[in-house]
């Protein structure tokens, strides 16, 4: 999947024939869409203090998409050539009967047209679902934990308890999924923490990856004051650690290493201080239909409306084509003193990361 090596001469064009005789997608900028990330839910156990306020208000009910809904706009976009669904939240575990959608997604990951189905999980209730995840095809799971300190972790989350996170981690490896951990590194909090995080990762035959904190959505502190730049906790490691570089790209704003010493791949992402948007894959759809061409700009198409206004596939699969031909080329992330203010008013919540 090199999709930064596409280059397109051609006028804006919104679909191609592939080799496979499915339809793919091309954005104006001639980057081939394969990737959706889908937000089951705005809802979450956890209140992490960079991600939420305390009093978050949730969306009702009745604004979110059906599960049977949510199956529908997946499965148009794996006809449009998707080859990979993330599932994603707020924490998409929460969501009432959400295993009925991986069992109904996984029909397209034994007919051929989906290369993989995955999910991003704070874990808290991976020890329930770990085995039949597994079961419905998924092989890969993303796993945020800031830190291994149990105290910590309460004031982080405000609401999680790293026991029952652990013992989640736990099923999903029994239950044969590769774990990779998400960290946030957070200055003054989690900080002195990367290395045994790191040691622990690794030892456990998890990747680990580091999330520099974004701009998205009002929380109850500055911005300012978490920001941890990945430039400097990766002079830091490299003091420690021999990091080689790897080719491995996904498309998205990680960039990976091999740590020499523990043979386990580290990955960093840092959207504020590095270009990724030439090679982005991808697009996001929140749990109201919603689809946000980029994490990064306003702009969104409802999917919600065509999926509602009729039981054939007909305007839902224009809309997709129409939302892709203006994708935008970039964002614009900023924080500093003179930007306290979030970028975009939307938490990470709504459009899962
Ligand atoms: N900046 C960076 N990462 C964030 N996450 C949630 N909100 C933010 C933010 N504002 C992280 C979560 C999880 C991943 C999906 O995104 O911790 O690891
Ligand atoms: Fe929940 Fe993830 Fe946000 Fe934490 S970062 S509050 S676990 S959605």
């Amino acid at each position: 999947m090199l999709q930064h090596h596409i280059v397109s001469a051609e006028p804006p064009t919104d679909r191609v024939e592939s080799s496979s005789g499915a339809n793919k997608m091309l954005d104006p900028f001639g980057r081939a869409i394969t990737y959706l990330r889908v937000s089951v839910t705005d809802r979450c156990d956890f209140r992490c203090v960079y991600c939420m306020s305390e009093d978050m208000a949730f969306l009702p009910k009745r604004d979110l998409l059906t599960l049977e809904e949510l199956d529908r706009i997946c499965s148009a976009f794996v006809d449009r050539g998707v080859r990979k669904l993330r599932i994603t939240g707020g924490e998409p575990l929460v969501r009432r009967d959400i295993m009925t959608l991986f069992g109904s997604l996984s029909r397209h990951l034994d007919s051929g047209g989906l290369d993989e189905l995955t999910v991003t999980t704070n874990g808290s209730q991976l020890a329930r679902h770990a085995k039949e995840l597994a079961a419905c095809g998924v092989k890969r799971i993303n796993v945020s934990i800031d830190t291994l300190d149990a105290e910590k972790f309460r004031r982080i989350t405000r609401w999680g308890d790293l026991t029952k996170v652990l013992q989640g981690l736990d099923a999903a490896q029994n239950a044969g999924l590769k774990v990779k951990i998400n960290t946030v590194a957070l200055k003054g909090v989690n900080e002195g923490e990367i290395e045994p995080l790191l040691e622990w990762a690794h030892g456990r035959g998890m990747d680990l990856t580091l999330i520099e904190v974004m701009p998205l959505g009002e929380i109850d502190g500055q911005r300012i004051d978490q920001f941890l730049p990945l430039s400097l906790v990766r002079a830091r490691l490299a003091g420690r650690y021999t990091l080689e570089d790897l080719a491995d790209r996904t498309g998205g704003p990680a960039r990976y290493v091999r740590v020499k010493e523990t043979g386990g791949r580290l990955g960093f992402i840092t959207p504020m201080t590095h270009n990724f948007c030439e090679s982005c894959n991808r697009v996001r759809l929140t749990c109201t239909g919603q689809l946000f061409m980029c994490l990064g700009q306003e702009d969104a198409a409802d999917l919600r409306a065509p999926v509602r206004a009729s039981e054939s596939n007909e305007l839902l699969e224009r809309s997709i084509v129409d939302a892709i031909a203006r994708k935008p080329k970039g964002h614009d992330f900023i924080i500093d003193r003179r930007h306290a203010r979030p970028a975009l008013s939307r938490h990470m919540s709504v459009t899962g990361g």
